[in-house]
């Protein structure tokens, strides 16, 4: 476990001498023209003036107010009468056509900050606070400047999940102070699911009366195993509008979601009549996707959606109400007569496209869109909803890849991007998994989330459906609030670059050098964050012309690394790390950032040299687009060996369809072994090979048969490597077929892929 944060970065303020304020923040704002005009010092009698009589703004003026007596130790003076000397005027009317633009005036009389509306002012707010070296207590000097900046998209969401662990209001409120300080105006608060009702709803009392209460919570990484510890909450309509007014003040929207016509479980517990089977039902401990969803053949279910959401939109002002849509197994609907009475009554038919059951969830969508219309309000759901067929005024949120959201704008429907493999916060940071808080798994390292590129492949009319992007947390295995700041921080900062700045302005490399201010603020406000920005960066890179691995390392701030190839430890007395490092024989590269303040964790890599590596590889099946590179085949003889993580781009995967390779190694010669390296990761639904097939040629036509292994399906959960080893006696070849085979229907102790293809990865085929 690694969650206390280290101060592995060192503070740079000296003791006694005024701090330099640096306006290179983040998100980098679009223009810093550095002005001649000297300097503005604030100092214990500033003051913070706002016009009289205008609330936003003086809301505003008293979070400065806050955020200064934090970082400087003063409590400066509100003030509405603008003096001539020593203040920070705020103000707004900024004429732009971007509503939540701003500038910043600095001279050395005065800072003025002017929003084209009081948000933009406020982002002109975070802006000077994160300019503020964070270590430094007292006055601070601001070099004279003129700072112009905009977002570049209106919708720039967080979301969290409250339902699978219920958070108090404080640390909701905690949770907004932190996505305000990134710029972030969406709150997309996940309120309902299997596991627990969080809102009350006056209309249904046994919605939280039962169903925000479970008889214990998975803890272990199998999705189905009970701690039998009582465990819920949930927020009163009074919380839930002191929450929306609490984000409202800092400029942030909050958008409930109600999740339907799935995820229900918990207001099936309560009210089983609204279920296909009519329960009983109970609240879930478990993980997963639950077979059970409202009943689409029962009109009290229509009722119900209604009553609910005439209350949400009582307590959520916001123009959009999310309401669900994804992971909605349609094995109930297709069991319930009233569900295919319904299917029937509306002449709903499966097509090429969707079947019955789909376009009978988008009937269930659409009717709750209507019913949101009716009250001026939007809908927005989760990708799935595209598969019964869109309906006018659906705005898509795209999690199971971008393409989601690229199909929605394809066809003239507004999207939100927030694809797993960016933008899953609840995917661990780092590859070594067992120095994690325990967690769901995944791998989604900062770097990854800041190459997230919203509206790639698409045209200029498309783009503009993008409404931008967004992190989601879901908390299956978070449960306090530090440890929601340890999955946020510092990812949200990459986030926020792509959701503020113009695409061709990013650099990540820019980015990591104002990172480390940002991250004294986030230990100056208390905030727990991941440290593995300062670990070693960069990694083993392949030349695939050149048939070598480089070892291309470095460290954020330039901090010596030191390396080793021999399997030892690294330390002070090894080889510091200058150039990018070519390796030609089989070994570990271990490498350390060491500073004044302590050793980085460490980075170990491993390569395989063997008759295969860089031969080139045909493949005569096609992996998953997600999972491949555009090097193609030659990822399965690069000598590079995955971690356990399937998204880092070591691993080819493949989608119910075997992997199917013949390498080429050049010359005849005697053959006895092949090494196929395999990744299970049931939970993603990465099961083991079903079996190999090996052949081997000399002329690359005619093929001898030399193994052909079964292996049986899985029988639980389980993450880990195979090596499977397939020996024969040695036969001269210059070419080696391998098949391996892939689960193509998944076991029936996977509920969410039972009877779906499974998929299959392979990393590196290895020949001795
Ligand atoms: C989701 O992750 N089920 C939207
Ligand atoms: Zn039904």
């Amino acid at each position: 476990m690694t969650l206390a944060a280290s101060s592995l970065w060192g503070g740079t303020a000296l003791a006694g001498e005024p701090s330099k304020a640096d306006y290179r923040v983040v998100p980098l704002p679009v223009e810093i023209a550095q002005a001649d005009a000297g300097a503005f010092v604030l100092n214990n009698s500033t003051q913070i003036c706002y016009p009289a009589g205008n609330a936003p703004l003086k809301r505003n003026a008293e979070l400065l107010a806050g955020y200064l007596k934090q970082l400087t130790g003063y409590d400066l003076k509100l003030v509405t009468k603008a003096p001539k000397k020593n203040a920070i005027i705020l103000a707004d009317g900024l004429t732009s056509d971007n509503s939540e633009a701003y500038s910043i005036g600095v001279d050395k009389d005065r800072i003025e900050i002017k929003g084209a509306s009081a948000a933009g002012n406020f982002y002109g707010i975070q802006t000077l606070r994160k300019s503020i070296d964070a270590n430094a207590h007292g006055d601070v000097v601001f070099p004279a400047v003129q700072i112009n900046d905009q977002p570049r998209f209106p919708y720039r969401g967080t979301h969290f999940d409250t339902s699978r662990h219920y958070f108090p209001v404080d640390s909701v409120k905690a949770f907004i102070d932190m996505i305000a300080l990134h710029n972030i105006n969406r709150f997309h608060w996940h309120l309902t699911d299997d596991q627990g009702w969080r809102l009350e709803i006056k209309k249904y009392p046994l919605l939280t009366e039962v169903g925000s209460w479970r008889d214990g919570t998975c803890v272990a990484k199998d999705f189905e195993s009970s701690d039998s510890v009582r465990y819920g909450g949930f927020y009163t309509q009074d919380e839930a509008r002191d929450i929306v007014k609490y984000a409202a003040d800092r400029h942030i929207t909050v958008i409930p979601e109600i999740d339907l016509p799935g995820h229900m479980l918990a207001a099936l517990t309560a009210y089983p009549k609204l279920g296909c089977t009519g329960g009983p039902y109970s609240v879930w401990q478990r993980w997963g996707v639950s077979e059970d969803l409202l009943c689409a053949g029962n009109p009290k279910t229509y009722e119900f959606i209604d009553d609910v959401l005439k209350e949400v939109v009582d307590i959520f002002p916001s123009e959009y109400i999310h309401i669900g849509g994804d992971e909605c197994p349609k094995v109930r609907w297709e069991e319930c007569p009233k569900c295919q009475a319904k299917i029937t009554e509306l002449g709903l038919v499966t097509d090429n496209h969707s079947t019955a059951e789909q376009k009978l969830q988008s009937y269930v969508m659409e009717h709750a869109a209507k019913t949101l219309a009716g009250m001026d309000r939007k809908m927005i759901g989760w990708d799935e909803i595209i598969e019964g067929g869109l309906f006018p005024g659906a705005t898509v949120m795209s999690w199971r890849g971008v393409e989601g959201a690229r199909e929605a704008a394809k066809q003239g429907h507004d999207a939100i991007m927030t694809p797993t493999n960016y933008c899953y916060f609840d995917y661990l940071q780092s590859q070594d998994i067992d120095g994690e808080p325990f967690g769901i798994g995944g791998y989604v390292p900062v770097s990854k989330v800041y190459q997230l590129e919203p509206t790639a492949d698409l045209t200029a009319e498309q783009a503009k459906h993008i409404l931008g992007a967004q992190s989601n947390l879901w908390t299956e295995y978070i449960s306090t609030l530090s440890h929601v700041q340890y999955m946020e921080l510092p990812r949200l900062a990459a986030l926020s670059e792509v959701q503020w700045m113009q695409p061709d302005r990013k650099d990540f490399d820019d980015f990591t050098t104002r990172l480390p201010r940002l991250i004294d603020q986030y230990r100056s406000l208390g905030y727990n964050y991941a440290t593995h920005i300062f670990d070693v960066q960069g990694g083993l890179e392949p030349d695939y012309e050149k048939h070598q691995i480089k070892a291309n390392l470095r460290s954020i701030d330039g901090a010596p690394i030191y390396y080793t190839l021999d399997g030892s430890t690294p330390d002070e007395k090894s080889a510091v790390y200058t150039e990018p490092i070519v390796l030609d024989k089989t070994c570990t590269v271990r490498a350390v950032v060491i500073r004044p303040t302590g050793r980085s964790r460490e980075f170990a890599d491993s390569v395989t040299f063997n008759l295969a590596t860089s031969s080139p590889v045909t493949l005569a099946t096609k992996p998953h687009s997600r999972y491949s590179t555009p090097e193609g085949a030659a990822l399965l003889t690069d000598g590079r060996l995955g971690s356990t993580s399937f998204g880092t781009g070591e691993w080819m995967g493949f989608e119910g369809t075997p992997l199917d390779a013949t390498i080429d190694l050049g010359k005849i010669q005697p053959v006895q072994k092949v090494t196929v390296r395999v990744l299970v990761d049931a939970l993603n639904w990465i099961f083991d090979a079903r079996g190999f097939e090996v052949g081997l040629s000399t002329d690359g036509q005619t093929f001898t048969p030399v193994a052909v292994v079964d292996y049986p399906a899985m029988t639980g959960y389980e993450t880990d490597i195979k090596t499977h080893v397939i020996q024969f006696p040695a036969t001269d070849a210059r070419y080696v077929h391998v098949k391996a085979l892939c689960e193509t229907s998944a076991p029936e102790w996977q509920d969410a892929a039972k009877g779906k293809p499974g998929f299959l990865f392979v990393d590196e085929l290895i020949v001795d």
